[in-house]
């Protein structure tokens, strides 16, 4: 049998480069000779995707925090079954663009529904799968948000979709402020798993960074 393969998450607030530094990784990997899966949340299966489409889209109208919460976890439970621990069996690196800890700094702080009902959740329904290392990225929140609401609009005009994944990005610089300690301390109570990096300069200096801490603390 193969030895069971690495869980690595990227976190952060939207518009902190998550995604292109997970390509970035996944490149880096793959060149060495690992079999990588890269994947995200919410979705990152054909049921998770419909999901996705619920939570982000900001025509969907007076969501309950605990609703969106659920439909988070939902999404989740299935990604895991379906991806994430298959992947993890064959001895592949599944890296994937926010899990728990985002439930945990959006809706848990965000939201206000409190760290304790996320890990609770997360316990009874992920089996409190933890990934072996979260990468955080860290930048100025303004210019962070700014950016992902430029590109969401960008997007929704250019591939004419009827849906957006706007619904977050039009929350207060409070909620995000809130989103943010929520990562704080998070990564305050988990150090020995959640490795901070400082994402205000280019994308390929992060890279770098990146690289680097996952080189060491993994030895990939
Ligand atoms: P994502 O596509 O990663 O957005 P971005 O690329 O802008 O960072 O995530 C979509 C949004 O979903 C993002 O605003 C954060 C939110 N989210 C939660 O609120 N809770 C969760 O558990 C997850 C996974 C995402």
């Amino acid at each position: 049998m193969s030895r069971r393969g690495k869980f690595i998450t990227f976190e952060g607030l939207d518009g902190t480069g998550k995604s292109t530094q997970m390509r970035k990784l996944a490149a880096v990997l793959r060149d060495v000779g690992h079999e990588v899966i890269e994947t995200r949340e919410p979705g990152g299966t054909a049921t998770g995707e419909k999901i996705r489409k619920v939570l982000l889209d900001s025509g969907t109208a007076g969501l309950s925090p605990l609703a969106e919460m659920a439909l988070m976890f939902a999404s989740r439970v299935q990604h895991i079954a379906e991806v994430i621990e298959p992947g993890l069996a064959t001895g592949t690196i599944v890296l994937c663009d926010r899990f728990t800890d985002s439930t945990e700094a959006y809706q848990g702080s965000g939201r206000k529904l409190g760290s304790a009902a996320v890990l609770e959740l997360h316990h009874v329904l992920c089996g409190d799968l933890q990934p072996e290392m979260t990468i955080l990225l860290d930048s100025n929140a303004g210019a962070s948000i700014s950016r992902a609401r430029r590109r969401n609009q960008r997007d929704s005009k250019s591939s004419g979709r009827t849906h957006d994944e706007n619904r977050f990005e039009q929350e207060t610089r409070a909620f995000f402020g809130r989103v943010r300690e929520g990562y704080m301390a998070i990564a305050k109570r988990e150090p020995a798993r959640v490795v901070m990096v400082d994402a205000r300069g280019t994308p390929e200096q992060t890279h770098r960074k990146i690289v680097e801490v996952v080189r060491r603390k993994l030895k990939l």
